[in-house]
């Protein structure tokens, strides 16, 4: 008998229940390999707590969001277990070799991919499959929970427009997205948002407020501002560059706490940065303004069809690459094609939006406003 293990990891996303299906039907029946799913991430792993995958269990999950194994953001290398951060990379080897596991899967996100590599450095046979709404993993086309996502920031932005032109005011809406605004940029564009504001690019908030104020001269008695939760000012965007070289160039250890404390600091304060920005608007501008943060909705509830085929389709790809033996890689979706890509490849790297890409293009040609 050929065992494998199956965990989730990092923050939940519509899709990952397509895809543990996909991966355990085409593996148990195409292929005779056995699963055992650990619960709640690496921590299952490490703590050896696992859960029955039969058929049973992969019933009716296809159309369910979150993840029937639960999930968490532990490290296998720095878990806080009895109030003290551990490595705890040897258990989650002990627990893999007392299953005799010839193989485990790890669906997630960025942070996933990293832990992965560990893993497969500390000689477990892993492999990977893309998820999260964010859509920033390296090498693969897209990755599932994005496309859900992206409909949610959608539909949001539609019926915001309804409550904004009612009362003649500029609503900003707060998006998922610290690093990367693919889902900002994507859902703005599809909500038809009169600004969007990505990290990729800082914004004035000036030449925010003065694309406003011409729309209003125009007849257009409301705005609406899409803002990923990552996004920046360009004073602010200066500031982090600066600390963040700062930290850099510490010679000392203690200079470099200090650095590091620093941007720590700036990162705690700049989550409400939203909040602030909306007074700046009303401020700027003499119009109404209102805030809506869409938080965890963006990540909650059932699959949209195609991330149910895209979840299904990897899932039952690395069922294949299993079955072959490939190991140490994560299955990437190019094109039609579902392909392995070395986790080096992938680990400690994000795909951010190119300046130069269409998205962005399409958005200034249709006059949105990107806030430089
Ligand atoms: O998983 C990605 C993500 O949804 C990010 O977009 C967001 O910043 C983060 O997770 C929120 O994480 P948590 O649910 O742990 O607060």
């Amino acid at each position: 008998m050929r065992y494998v293990g199956i965990l989730t990891s990092g923050g939940d996303c519509p899709g990952l229940n397509a895809a543990i299906r996909g991966v355990c039907r085409a593996g148990e029946e195409a292929f005779g390999l056995r699963f055992i799913g650990f619960c709640d991430g690496f921590r299952g792993l490490v703590q050896d707590r696992t859960l029955v995958l039969g058929s049973r269990e992969l019933s009716g999950i296809l159309a369910d969001g979150g993840t029937i194994l639960g999930t968490s953001r532990d490290k296998p290398h720095r878990m806080l277990i009895d109030g003290k951060v551990r490595d705890m990379t040897d258990a989650a080897a002990a627990a893999y070799r007392r299953h005799h596991l010839e193989a485990l899967v790890c669906i997630g996100g960025g942070g996933t991919q990293k832990n992965a590599l560990r893993l497969k450095k500390a000689g477990l046979n892993v492999v990977t499959l893309p998820k999260t709404i964010d859509n920033d993993i390296v090498l693969t086309d897209v990755s599932f929970g994005f496309d859900t996502a992206l409909g949610i920031v959608a539909e949001a932005v539609d019926r915001l427009h309804s409550t904004a032109m009612s009362h003649r005011r500029i609503i900003v809406v707060e998006v998922m997205g610290h690093r990367a605004g693919w889902l900002a940029l994507g859902g703005g564009i599809a909500g038809g948002a009169d600004v969007i504001l990505i990290p990729e690019i800082p914004y004035d908030p000036d030449a925010v407020a003065r694309a406003i104020s011409r729309r209003n001269r125009a007849g257009k008695t409301f705005s609406i501002v899409v803002i990923a939760e990552g996004a920046m000012s360009q004073n602010e965007a200066r500031k982090v560059s600066h600390l963040a070289a700062a930290k850099e160039k510490a010679k000392t250890k203690s200079k470099k706490r200090e650095a590091s404390e620093k941007l720590d600091r700036f990162h705690q304060q700049h989550v409400s940065h939203t909040v602030r920005l909306t007074r700046r608007l009303e401020k700027l501008t003499g119009l109404e303004s209102r805030l809506t943060i869409l938080g965890h909705l963006q990540r909650g509830g059932t699959p949209s069809a195609f991330d149910r085929v895209l979840a299904t389709r990897l899932g039952t790809a690395c069922a294949e690459f299993l079955h072959c033996r490939q190991y140490g890689v994560m299955i990437a979706a190019r094109g039609n094609a579902s392909q392995a890509v070395a986790l080096e490849q992938v680990a400690g790297k994000k795909n951010v939006v190119p300046l130069n890409h269409s998205w962005v293009r399409a958005a200034r040609q249709v006059g949105t406003c990107l806030g430089d």
